[in-house]
């Protein structure tokens, strides 16, 4: 079977069936096709106007929308938002939208469209309201914090900062993502419908974690606030608690 027999010019969104919907495909048409004709290097003039198609799901600048649904991609790590646009090509992630993008674009282009976002620091939304008993509190902070060793359960912090603000280049933040897109993200992984360039770290982290587990460090992270001037930190000599083939040694 030839790659372009499974690559139909209409239908990849076939389940995302509304009008709002036709027109980013038709709007990212146009990303794709000028994609094709400009030499990276030479786009910067009007990249920011390319990207609308972008933010007609992913919110003003990349900030996400109120639905907890689309994802922010603003001022995370350029190196992390490169990874998961080559994860969405390499069937690592799926999203019809995300893959039929990207099947399409160069790594030059994929490269400069995850630094744009990575340069946007709109405002973080406010926290979200904490409404679970005070062992769910102290069993998503702990979790976040210090780990559980019983479990094999490294610490979140270790990896993804000690403030949970990212770490460079290519570990996110924890910090101003919506409880359910948490839940959503780290269900992919313990489903498998989500999986990082192996080895996987996340994929080992999330498969001791059990369903309780998973809805207390989420419900806690959504409720932190994000510090005023959240940056990915520099990474430190201090060796990861388990291998991350997306993140360079
Ligand atoms: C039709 C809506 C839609 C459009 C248009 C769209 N995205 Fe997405 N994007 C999504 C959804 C939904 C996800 C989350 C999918 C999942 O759950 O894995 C996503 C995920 C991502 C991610 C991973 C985010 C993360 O934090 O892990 C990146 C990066 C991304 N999109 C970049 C882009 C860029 C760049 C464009 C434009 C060139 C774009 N998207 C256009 C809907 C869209
Ligand atoms: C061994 C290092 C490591 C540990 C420990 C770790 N993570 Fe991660 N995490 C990563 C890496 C690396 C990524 C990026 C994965 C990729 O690019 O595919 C990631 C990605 C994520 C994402 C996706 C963020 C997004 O914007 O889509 C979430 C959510 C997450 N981790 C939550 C957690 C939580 C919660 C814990 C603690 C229970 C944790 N992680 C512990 C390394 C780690």
């Amino acid at each position: 079977m030839s790659i372009l027999s499974v690559r139909p010019a209409t239908g990849r969104a076939g389940h995302l069936s509304s009008k709002f919907l036709f027109f980013v495909a038709a709007t990212l048409l146009a990303v794709v096709a000028n994609a094709a004709e400009v030499d990276a290097g030479t786009v910067p003039d009007t990249i920011k106007q390319r990207l609308t198609a972008c933010t007609a799901c992913h919110g003003e600048q990349g900030r996400a929308t109120n639905d907890g649904y689309y994802p922010r991609i603003a001022g995370k790590p350029a190196g992390y938002l490169y990874n998961q646009l080559h994860n969405f090509r390499e069937g690592r992630r799926r999203y019809p939208m995300m893959t039929y993008l990207v099947d399409h674009l160069s790594d030059a282009y994929l490269q400069e469209i995850a630094q744009y976002f990575a340069d946007q620091h709109p405002p973080y939304p406010a926290p979200q309201p904490f409404d679970q008993s005070n062992a769910t509190r102290e069993r998503g902070e702990t979790l976040v914090n210090k780990g559980d060793p019983a479990k094999k359960i490294p610490a979140c912090i270790a990896c993804h900062g000690g403030a949970m603000t990212g770490v460079m280049p290519a570990t996110p933040g924890l910090l101003g993502l919506p409880r359910d897109y948490l839940v959503g993200q780290i269900g992919a992984w313990k489903n498998g419908a989500r999986h990082g360039k192996a080895p996987d770290c996340m994929a080992q982290v999330v498969q001791r974690l059990s369903a309780d587990d998973i809805g207390a460090v989420s419900a806690w992270l959504a409720a932190q606030p994000v510090p005023a001037d959240a940056v990915a930190v520099a990474p430190t000599s201090v060796k990861l608690p388990l291998a991350c083939g997306s993140v360079p040694n």
